[in-house]
């Protein structure tokens, strides 16, 4: 935790000529399970002026916003001030979106305690809220001076929100870090060491950043990132639809077996990966994906309904030729979508 401090003294000192002060914004339930972490060993996390707003996405509005906002008016907060998100992904993109507009922008940094938004949502810049029923509709672009990784407080996150994350982290390493495999597919011991699981989050975060400074604004190389997203939001709207939610970064995991199946049979992605990945890493730890034939129709209109990966009647993934060799944009008729879905069910059977 001492990193912790000294990487915020660091970043209060970042300004010009005077030391910033520190708001901090996080959840009810980090700041119930999390904060008292810093009470002694990060007093200028523990001591700053805190905003704790209401957890989970349906607080994800621009109401939450204006409340954070409104909190930053009344101290009288600055452009030479600083906030510091402590949270998940939640926190990270509705503090970072405040922050980013408050006075026309004052420097946010992120504190991430889950390992997903360790791995993957709490570094690159893009911040926002949920607007109309869309997802992180209304946001900018504007990077955190740093984020650090509190793997301390993985030790509460339930198995699901550490599987979530790790979904995020086999997409990173199968996208840019074919050497880091062999150690991911280790999942049962990695997930019992959370300090390893930071140690993984960090690199995540590593290769996650090394593709944002190519193309911050996703024209190109950035949407590498979103291998195993088409399938994966298809796959947490259909259960959405059902009434029971997904983790993210579960339906991901799910997302990128199907993806590979695809990969293979048009990209030439080497089926013993495949099998690797699908068997050795997903099957063992995610389960198998609850779906049938009969969804398969609802999967597809999730998929050519989603603006950012549909044209003219066929859909468009980001695929793999081989680990560490992404294809964008590679247009894919319904048939073989479907191919691909009733292997993926097979080989996670
Ligand atoms: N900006 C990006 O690039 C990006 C990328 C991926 C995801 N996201 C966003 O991230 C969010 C998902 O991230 P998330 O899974 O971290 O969600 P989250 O922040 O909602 O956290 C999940 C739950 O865990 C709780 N929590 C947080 N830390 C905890 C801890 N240490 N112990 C116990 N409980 C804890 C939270 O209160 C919440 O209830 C979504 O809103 C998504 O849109 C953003
Ligand atoms: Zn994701």
């Amino acid at each position: 935790m001492n990193r912790i401090e000294q990487t915020i003294r660091d970043w209060k000192c970042s300004g010009e000529g005077t030391t910033r002060r520190v708001f901090v914004v996080t959840d009810t339930n980090v700041d119930r399970l999390v904060m008292p972490l810093f009470a002694e060993a990060a007093p200028s996390i523990a001591e700053a002026e805190r905003i704790v707003i209401s957890p989970g996405e349906d607080n994800k509005n621009i109401r939450t916003v204006e409340s954070v906002w409104r909190r930053l008016m009344s101290a009288e907060a600055t452009r030479n001030d600083l906030l510091v998100n402590v949270g998940g992904g939640m926190v990270s993109d509705l503090g970072g979106f405040a922050a980013a507009t408050f006075k026309r922008g004052m420097p946010y940094a992120n504190i991430a305690t889950t390992l997903l938004a360790a791995a993957d949502a709490s570094v690159g810049g893009k911040t926002g809220v949920n607007f109309g029923g869309v997802k992180n509709a209304v946001g900018a672009f504007a990077m955190p001076l740093g984020t650090e990784v509190c793997y301390e407080a993985f030790s509460t996150l339930s198995r699901e929100e550490i599987l979530s994350g790790y979904g995020e982290i086999l997409k990173m390493s199968l996208v840019a870090s074919p050497e880091s495999l062999v150690s991911i597919a280790r999942a049962e011991d990695n997930i019992a060491d959370l300090e390893r699981l930071g140690d993984f989050a960090r690199e995540s975060a590593r290769l996650k950043m090394a593709i944002v400074d190519k193309d911050p604004k996703e024209t190109g190389l950035r949407k590498t990132l979103n291998f195993g997203h088409t399938f994966g939001h298809a796959f947490e709207s259909l259960a959405l639809e059902r009434g029971h939610c997904v983790a993210h970064g579960i339906a991901v995991a799910y997302g990128i077996v199907t993806a590979l199946v695809l990969s293979r049979m048009l990209c030439g992605f080497p089926s013993e990966l495949l099998y690797f990945v699908a068997k050795e890493v997903v099957r063992p730890y995610f389960g198998s994906v609850g779906m049938t034939c009969s969804d398969y129709p609802e999967l597809l209109a999730f998929m050519h309904n989603d603006k950012k990966n549909s044209d003219s009647g066929s859909i468009r993934f980001v695929l793999l030729e081989d680990a560490g060799r992404p294809v964008c944009d590679v247009s894919v008729p319904d048939d073989d979508v479907k191919a691909a879905l009733d292997i993926c069910r097979d080989l996670l059977s």
